[in-house]
């Protein structure tokens, strides 16, 4: 299978493809940090119209996050409907770069991909609006890491991924990521797709 894992540079994806035989090549503007695996650094809308068999889109979603939406509008227009609020008088270029990102993920909703997995953080309504509400939400702990940190996927010809796990089968899950500090490479820190995560998907889609 050939499969393009966009906007990836930690090479999880990626090499749990590969370690199973798949042809797989991670796509960032960052360096790969996994450099035995095949990786372009650069711009990934350049290779969404090459023969794949499966793409996993990672797109950032810095301004399509639900814990960033009250930076989008004035504080005082939260009641408004959204058309009629005004800038955030900090974050004045908010809303155009909103608008930037929702270009960037629909480019690979769009792509020309059989098979494809678009994975983003718990969005806000308006991002929902533009994008269409989310297929799938996966966790850490659903494929027996006792860890929370929520991936929402936009499916399109895959099946639900299927848990190994429960909430039950764990005395505490931990939220790792709300105890990172901050820091200039927090949002790189935060943003690895999780290993066990990576896993599901190379095992689940890689023998469809
Ligand atoms: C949320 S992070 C995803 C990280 C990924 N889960 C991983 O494990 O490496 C989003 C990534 O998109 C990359 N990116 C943004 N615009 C891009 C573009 N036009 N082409 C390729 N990568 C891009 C960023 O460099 C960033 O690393």
């Amino acid at each position: 299978m050939r499969v393009l894992v966009a906007c990836e540079y930690s090479g999880r994806v990626r090499d749990a493809f590969a370690c199973r035989g798949h042809t797989a090549v991670s796509c960032d503007l960052r360096p790969t940090e996994s450099p035995h695996g095949w990786h372009v650094q650069g711009d990934v809308l350049r290779l969404l119209d090459r023969q794949w068999d499966l793409m996993i889109a990672h797109p950032y979603c810095t301004f399509n996050t639900l814990s960033g939406v009250q930076w989008l509008s004035h504080p005082e227009d939260s009641k408004l409907p959204f058309e009629q609020r005004r800038r955030h008088p900090r974050y004045p270029n908010r809303l155009d770069d909103f608008e930037e990102g929702i270009r960037f993920f629909k480019a690979f909703q769009e792509a020309n991909v059989k098979r494809s997995a678009i994975e983003n953080s718990q969005p806000h309504g308006l991002a929902m609006s533009r994008l269409g509400k989310y297929t799938q939400k996966v966790q850490p702990w659903m494929f027996g890491c006792p860890e929370s940190k929520a991936a929402c996927l936009w499916l399109k010809n895959l099946p639900l991924l299927v848990p190994s796990h429960t909430e039950d089968d764990y005395e505490k899950i931990h939220q790792s990521c709300w105890r990172m500090g901050p820091g200039p490479d927090r949002e790189k820190e935060r943003s690895r797709t999780h290993a066990v995560v990576a896993a599901a998907f190379a095992e689940q889609w890689g023998c469809l």
